[in-house]
């Protein structure tokens, strides 16, 4: 696990995209798992912007969703299809065979789970997973109390969430009760980590994840045991944080591991 504390929401999703790109750079087919929700919406822009005007090439990249709500159709508005449609696949030159969504109306749920779940074995796992943080430390629709090692399923939102989403549907009966979401224990299979926190919203659940004990009541904290998980999170969100100096510290200086011992070895010669 690493913390990555930037100055603000801007910085922090250019780190974000700086790593994405790096990874991309590397010219494997590129395989990314995406979360919707607000504050990956700024690493989705620059990385528009880095198609547009730097050619990078999203042919080869395989894209999966993270969550969907149970019951939308794809075109209503609140899907995470719709979302992910709008907010990124549409400015880029993905391939549509290559997007893979959870669907909000599958014809048999646990045969869309288990095949999604076979469809993410079979291109070779993801190899950069984006999450965002709910501010009860949830990581997809994983909510406190989701089982650690979970795989895509079915869960019953909470009634914050429903009570929440309340104004975004015109009709009661429309307001989704139930989600799909890959398990925490998919999540982890990821082969790194980004989950993305802004805001003083955020800071108890970034403390709680990053500092506090393992556990189900809060579901971001099983990053601690990635060892490729990177927190990249900006002053306001890492404000609660007793370590926030020696993270700091440690990011600013582990590029000079190579410089330190080079050093040293003249120095020995
Ligand atoms: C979204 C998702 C959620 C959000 C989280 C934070 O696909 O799975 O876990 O990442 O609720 O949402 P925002 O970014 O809107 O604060």
């Amino acid at each position: 696990m690493e913390v990555i504390i930037k100055k603000d929401y801007s910085d922090m999703c250019d780190e974000a995209v700086r790593l994405i790109h790096q990874t991309w750079q590397k010219g494997e087919n590129l395989v990314l798992g995406l979360a919707t929700g607000k504050t990956p919406l700024g690493v989705y822009d620059r990385l528009i912007r880095l198609h547009r005007e730097q050619q990078m090439d999203f042919s080869d990249v395989l894209a999966f969703s993270l969550d969907e709500y149970l019951g939308l159709p794809d075109n209503h508005s609140q899907s995470f299809v719709f979302y992910m449609q709008q907010n990124f696949y549409q400015h880029i030159n993905i391939k549509e065979e290559n997007i893979f969504h959870l669907r909000g109306l599958p014809d048999h749920i646990e045969t869309h789970c288990r095949e999604y779940e076979t469809k993410i074995q079979e291109v070779g796992g993801i190899d950069i997973q984006i999450l965002g943080i709910g501010e009860n430390g949830h990581i997809g629709f994983n909510e406190p109390s989701s089982s650690l090692s979970s795989r895509t399923r079915v869960k019953t939102l909470t009634q914050e969430t429903i009570a929440a989403n309340a104004h975004f549907f015109h009709h009661q009966d429309e307001i989704p009760r139930y989600c799909l979401t890959m398990g925490i224990g998919t999540i982890m299979e990821s082969r790194m980590i980004l989950l993305l926190a802004s805001g003083e919203e955020k800071s108890a659940a970034i403390q709680q994840s990053i500092e506090g004990p393992i556990t189900a009541s809060v579901p971001a904290s099983i990053l601690q045991l990635h060892p490729q998980a990177k927190f990249i999170i900006d002053e306001e969100a890492a404000s609660k944080l007793a370590r926030k100096s020696y993270y700091k510290w440690v990011y600013e200086h582990k590029d000079k591991v190579d410089d330190f011992l080079a050093k040293k070895r003249k120095r020995t010669d």
